[in-house]
């Protein structure tokens, strides 16, 4: 059975689960998935935001239909758009997730970011101003009631469209926020976090509420500088998959420095959303539970934090103008 964590309502969460932001990176999702599914994994992280819903609910399908897995065996996240980030919109972009999905009900269903976009259109998901020139800029909705947004996130259960709800991109205050009106209390907060930043601020705060961490970009997200250079920018990586302590922890245990780095936030208890669609680093990143990092590889990871100034998603620089929003969340 994959390693799992119980979660603050009793759900089980798979430790393990198959990121899928970028995934449509000229492969084919579905392939990914279903390749993902027969490997072992036991989770699959989407959003509305990263557009390829359809296409994960495709892999889904094929994975069931081979008879090695069924529909109760896989945990299936997706996401709250940022352009649904109004109380009377939440239903209304679960519905649409999991129509794209092909699915009846989802397993986590996450508030993607504390911040929310104006909704042009429904399809729009970024809309901007001055779209193309180097005026561009995200429309923000500066009204966000995260409040009026977490009550109608309980009522996703109730309806049991969702099985289980939380947040992404949350920090500590806005946990509190939260927390401190919740009937039904968010049970994980997915946030960056990897060697060079280790979230240890947000993991203490999420310890006392009880709430789950899933980790995001925990290699670094290398696959970001592509991303960019497709849009004609360039951008300097943190390469954590060469860092001479990753390095040695790796040849010391004949793996990969991807799985020590994964390894690594999963002994701390942490949930991981590694993202790939390559077959063999599908297979190479699920295969992280047959071998253990000792107390030394562990100190000696834990010491390669720098804090937030680790941090790779930059949002500000993402989003001009992301600092200025009530609920920035940094
Ligand atoms: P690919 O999809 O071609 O495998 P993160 O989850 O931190 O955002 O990282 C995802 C990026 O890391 C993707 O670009 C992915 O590329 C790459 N990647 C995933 N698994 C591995 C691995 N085992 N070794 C090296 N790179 C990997």
């Amino acid at each position: 059975m994959a390693p799992s964590v119980q979660l603050s309502n009793g759900m089980q969460m798979p430790l393990l689960g198959l990121g899928c932001w970028q995934a449509d990176d000229g492969k084919d999702v579905a392939v990914a998935v279903e390749a993902a599914l027969l490997a072992g994994y036991r989770h699959i992280d989407t959003a509305y935001f990263y557009a390829n819903e359809a296409d994960v609910g495709r892999g889904i399908k094929a994975a069931i239909a081979t008879g090695k897995v069924s529909r109760s065996d896989i945990f299936v996240t997706t996401k709250l758009p940022p352009i649904g980030m109004r109380p009377e919109r939440v239903e209304k972009y679960l519905r649409k997730s999991l129509k794209a999905l092909d699915l009846d009900y989802i397993d986590l269903y996450l508030v993607h970011h504390p911040v929310g976009f104006e909704e042009v259109d429904e399809n729009d998901n970024m809309p901007l101003e001055n779209p193309g020139t180097d005026k561009e800029k995200v429309k923000f909705d500066f009204s966000t009631d995260l409040i009026g947004i977490w009550k109608k996130m309980e009522s996703m259960v109730e309806l049991g469209l969702a099985k289980t709800i939380g947040i992404s991109n949350f920090n500590p205050r806005q946990m509190r926020k939260i927390m401190a009106i919740a009937k039904i209390p968010p049970t994980v907060n997915q946030v960056e976090c990897h060697v060079y930043f280790q979230q240890k601020e947000l993991r203490e705060a999420c310890k006392q509420h009880n709430i789950a961490v899933t980790a995001y970009g925990p290699l670094g997200s290398p696959g970001r500088k592509l991303f960019y250079e497709k849009q004609g920018k360039t951008i300097e990586l943190p390469d954590l998959l060469r860092n001479p302590v990753v390095r040695l922890v790796s040849d010391k245990h004949k793996r990969s420095a991807a799985q020590v780095l994964l390894r690594f936030i999963t002994q701390e208890g942490i949930i991981v959303i590694p993202k790939s669609t390559n077959e063999s680093r599908i297979k190479q990143n699920g295969d992280i539970f047959s071998f253990e990092l000792d107390e030394v590889d562990r100190q000696a990871l834990r010491s390669l934090d720098q804090g937030v100034a680790g941090t790779i998603f930059k949002f500000a620089e993402i989003f001009p103008g992301y600092e200025e929003h009530p609920e920035c969340f940094f």
